[in-house]
């Protein structure tokens, strides 16, 4: 097994150091090689998304990532911005297939913002579309308009092919799990998602024990907060999925329980937290590492089919939390606070 290891800006080399010490406790054949991204690659080599860690993500099976970004970038030009690195990777590597899993641990109801019986027994999965929309479409930019006003512009765009391949990721997804796909959109408004629409109806004829229903994007916005368990699959496009990603992430009590896949058609994957790089709490070692360490067990179950070492990964967290250890960010009166390292070596010796 190779895998890139990409730790990134901000907490990202923290969180990352945890994981690898979990996966290293497996004592799997693994090489593990470190490459920078985001601020980190443009600091060593004058671009977000060097040569050398493109080449090395491309020969690896696998690659672990934390996050990128820190504010002070911001003023960079756009293509030197560690987003942008970010961005490329997951192009360049066709990963197309986003899945954010919303899975809310018993012992974690509580830190929740929402009731503990509106969350409790949550287990969503959201399949985000990566790789298109208004995140790649053309043409995008800022331009001056002949009466000197500057404008704006970001192109919403799919074509059937990407809708289609997604859809076949929910639905075979959904095969596994409780059989319901919910398609969001915004078709009331929008064309491309009209013919989201269309082919999500299609490529469910595939797909006859698999039950279909669409959902506007506001109304899925409000639906995950009203009454969340109503959902098992979501599928959605880039940008309606990043923002419905990071409000499920707080059905589960903390955007740093959250990992994610992002698959290309053969399983090769990148697998990283769906948080950010979150700057302002960097070299603190008080992140929650379990967004990126549960990352590491989809890595085993995804890329490697490895089912046994995920399990035994996500396990162990489990334990970790049954045993009252928490991050500041899931802290409730009655736990044990810890660092993020401490929370790493906890899910080591749960292992
Ligand atoms: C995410 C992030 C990224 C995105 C940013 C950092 C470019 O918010 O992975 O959800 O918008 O996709
Ligand atoms: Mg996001």
């Amino acid at each position: 097994m190779r895998i890139a290891v990409l730790p990134g800006d901000g907490i990202g080399p923290e969180i990352v150091a945890q994981a690898v010490k979990v996966l290293e406790a497996l004592n799997l054949n693994m090489q593990l090689d470190h490459a920078p991204i985001g601020g980190a690659g443009y600091e060593a080599a004058g671009d977000p998304l060097p040569a050398e860690t493109l080449a090395l993500a491309k020969q690896a099976d696998a690659v672990l990532l934390g996050a990128v970004g820190d504010w002070k970038y911001d003023s960079l030009p756009r293509d030197m911005r560690p987003e942008r690195g970010l961005l490329r990777i997951r192009k360049e590597l066709n990963l197309f297939a986003n899945l954010r899993p919303a899975l809310l641990y018993p012992e974690l109801a509580s830190a929740s913002t929402l009731k503990p019986e509106v969350v409790s027994g949550l287990d969503i999965m959201i399949v985000r579309e990566l790789t298109g929309d208004i995140y790649f479409g053309q043409p995008r930019g800022i331009s001056t308009l002949a009466n000197g006003e500057r404008e704006g512009i970001n192109t919403m765009r799919y074509s059937e092919s990407e809708i289609r391949r997604i859809a076949h990721i929910a639905f075979s997804i959904a095969m596994k799990r409780n059989k319901k796909v919910c398609s969001v959109d915004k078709a009331n408004v929008l064309e491309t998602t009209e013919l989201w629409r269309q082919v999500m109806i299609e490529v469910a004829k595939e797909y006859p024990q698999v039950e279909l229903s669409h959902m506007y994007v506001d109304n899925a916005a409000m639906q995950l907060i009203r009454q969340p368990k109503q959902f098992d699959v979501m599928v959605t496009g880039n940008i309606f999925g990043d923002i419905l990603s990071d409000e499920a992430s707080m059905l589960t009590g903390s955007i740093g329980m959250l990992p994610s896949a992002s698959l290309d058609a053969n399983n090769k994957g990148m697998y990283e937290p769906s948080h950010g790089s979150a700057p302002d709490i960097a070299n603190q070692d008080i992140a929650n590492p379990l967004a990126t360490i549960l990352s590491a067990a989809m890595m085993l179950r995804y890329t490697f089919a490895d089912e046994s070492n995920a399990d035994r990964i996500e396990n162990a967290v489990k334990k970790a939390l049954a045993q009252g250890y928490r991050t500041a960010d899931i802290f409730t009166d009655g736990c044990r606070k810890v660092k993020c390292s401490e929370m790493g070596d906890a899910v080591v010796a749960a292992l």
